[in-house]
């Protein structure tokens, strides 16, 4: 029998979406350490890494312990993403997947990205190419389609799994809602009824209780979060020990300081610390009186600005 997901043996069905600017390999160290079984690259521009694009290059960054790693890819020429997808083999993706869902203008104007929604065929196209090139699984992520009329989420996800795709995850917002409204799970449960490969369902996954909300509603094989995990990777032992707990304050400094080293260490010191500036935001989202110290916070240029603010930032949680 295929193993899941067609990965080799993975620990549990919680995986992490892919963000851009933020699911870089800190930011994977850390949700993997808290249990997350698979997860998934920043967005990477198929044409930036044939044209060798350092930036782009950067986002292929990984080591030994981040696996398994899905390559999320972003275009919609059926040969360019399959030749970026043997450099992201290369470089140790150990699957990959096709980005049907970004609502960005610059991307679905020239049909990337959600843009693809409005066209099951060249879905169908890109998926069957990238298998040609690499054995590794091919995954694509979808809406629930481009404008709200016109729903094409099942039709996208058949062509994806009728050209070989091994999962599809399902975002339950169409291109036009952007990130508004909600999420609606009923587009995941209607992809879930028609395909036969697994179908990952995302968006709004909050706490373990909307997980497996999410699991009962639609039958999904695995949930993926996404924006409830920037500031809380706890959420990931949350979902798969089935609880809805906040760290003690002590785990919680501690998961602060070791994702501020993680960064200095992978970007250096300069480029670190300004990456550090909305992942503090995102961690201490709800401390009392968190607004004074935001104008520090966003203005952190060395290690040692960071270690003043962490300190203030303790004594308010101590006070309190
Ligand atoms: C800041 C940000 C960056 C995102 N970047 C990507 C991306 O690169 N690729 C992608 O497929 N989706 C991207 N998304 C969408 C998420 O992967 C996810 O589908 C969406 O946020 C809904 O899930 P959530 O409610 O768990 O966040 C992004 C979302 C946000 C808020």
């Amino acid at each position: 029998m295929t193993p899941p997901f067609g990965l080799p043996a993975i620990a549990n069905n919680v995986f992490s979406a892919p963000l851009a600017g933020y699911t870089d390999l800190p930011y994977r160290t850390i949700v993997r350490e808290y249990g997350c079984a698979v997860c998934w690259s920043e967005l990477i521009m198929a044409r930036g890494l044939l044209e060798r694009n350092t930036k782009t290059f950067d986002l292929l960054s990984t080591d030994p312990a981040d696996h398994p790693l899905v390559v999320q890819l972003g275009g919609s020429e059926p040969d360019i993403i399959a030749q970026a997808a043997v450099i992201s083999k290369d470089h140790g993706a150990d699957a990959i997947d096709i980005n049907c869902g970004c609502p960005a203008p610059k991307m679905v104007k020239r049909g990337y990205g959600a843009g693809l929604m409005k066209d099951a065929t060249r879905v169908g196209e890109i998926v069957g190419k990238v298998k040609q090139a690499v054995s590794i699984p091919v995954y694509v992520k979808i809406r629930a389609g481009f404008y709200p009329s016109v729903p094409t989420a099942v039709d996208v996800a058949l062509s994806a799994q009728n050209a070989g795709a091994e999962a599809v995850t399902v975002h339950g917002r169409f291109r036009e809602d952007y990130f508004r409204g909600v999420s609606d799970w009923q587009v995941i449960a209607q992809v879930k009824n028609a395909l036969s490969i697994p179908v990952i369902g995302n968006g709004d996954i909050h706490s373990f209780s909307d997980a497996q909300r999410m699991i009962e509603t639609t039958a999904c094989d695995a949930v993926m979060v996404g924006r409830a995990s920037l500031g809380k990777p706890w959420i990931f032992r949350n979902i798969i020990n089935r609880i809805d707990t906040e760290p003690s304050v002590d785990e919680w400094i501690a998961v602060i300081e070791r994702h501020a080293r993680l960064l200095f260490s992978f970007y250096g010191e300069k480029t670190g610390c300004v990456k550090l500036r909305s992942i503090l935001c995102n961690y201490t989202k709800g401390i009392p009186h968190i607004r004074e110290l935001r104008p520090s916070i966003i203005h952190i240029t060395t290690p040692d600005d960071y270690r003043r603010i962490m300190d203030q930032i303790i004594a308010r949680v101590n006070i309190n």
